[in-house]
């Protein structure tokens, strides 16, 4: 393989992706946990479950490419998790936490959806079209859990700009409060 080939590109980029995920299953249960309303908790526990599949996608990829899946560390997706981790360390009222953390998922999310629009083209290039079905499955995964965040966020955003005026958050199962209780079984259907 010639230095510098797009096949060594390719690799490069599945190597950061596969960091980049390896990252992000450390960092979706944190998001979970902090999550007052109870659809954003299901959702980041739902793209954790999808994230694992992510994961194993790209061993499939390694696998069928005979190269190992380490050796790289994707800083991008370091940074998006040490912001992430920041917001969470702020002293807001639970609707402006949730509001915070979709936004950093989005983030993350943009990020990702971005980087497997490359790899996938690349694989296309290189005729590596299992790859390519792979990648794709992925990559519209990201992309439909972007549109959910965006979804949840017109009422989580509208409900933290009310936080401020007082009133109750409906979408966190304890109904009030900075943190969530376990009392309430109230969620959405
Ligand atoms: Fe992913």
């Amino acid at each position: 393989m010639p230095k510098g080939s797009l096949r060594e590109l390719y690799i490069d980029e599945l190597m950061d992706l596969y960091n980049a995920e390896t990252q992000l299953t450390k960092a979706l249960p944190k998001l979970a946990k902090a999550s007052s309303n109870a659809e954003l908790r299901q959702g980041f526990e739902e793209h954790l479950r999808q994230t694992s599949e992510h994961v194993s996608r790209l061993e499939q990829i390694f696998d069928m490419l005979e190269e190992k899946a380490t050796g790289k560390k994707c800083l991008g997706m370091e940074g998006l998790v040490k912001e992430g981790a920041e917001t969470m360390q702020e002293d807001y009222e639970a609707a402006v936490m949730d509001a915070a953390m979709i936004g950093a998922a989005q983030r993350v999310e943009h990020y990702e959806i971005a980087a497997y629009g490359t790899a996938r083209e690349f694989a296309r290039l290189l005729g590596e079209d299992e790859h390519v079905s792979l990648l794709q499955q992925t990559l519209d995964e990201e992309k439909q859990t972007d549109e959910k965040l965006t979804q949840l966020a017109a009422e989580i955003n509208r409900q933290a700009q009310e936080a401020g005026e007082g009133k109750e958050y409906q979408g966190a199962e304890g109904g009030e409060g900075k943190r969530r209780t376990k009392s309430s079984s109230r969620r959405a259907a």
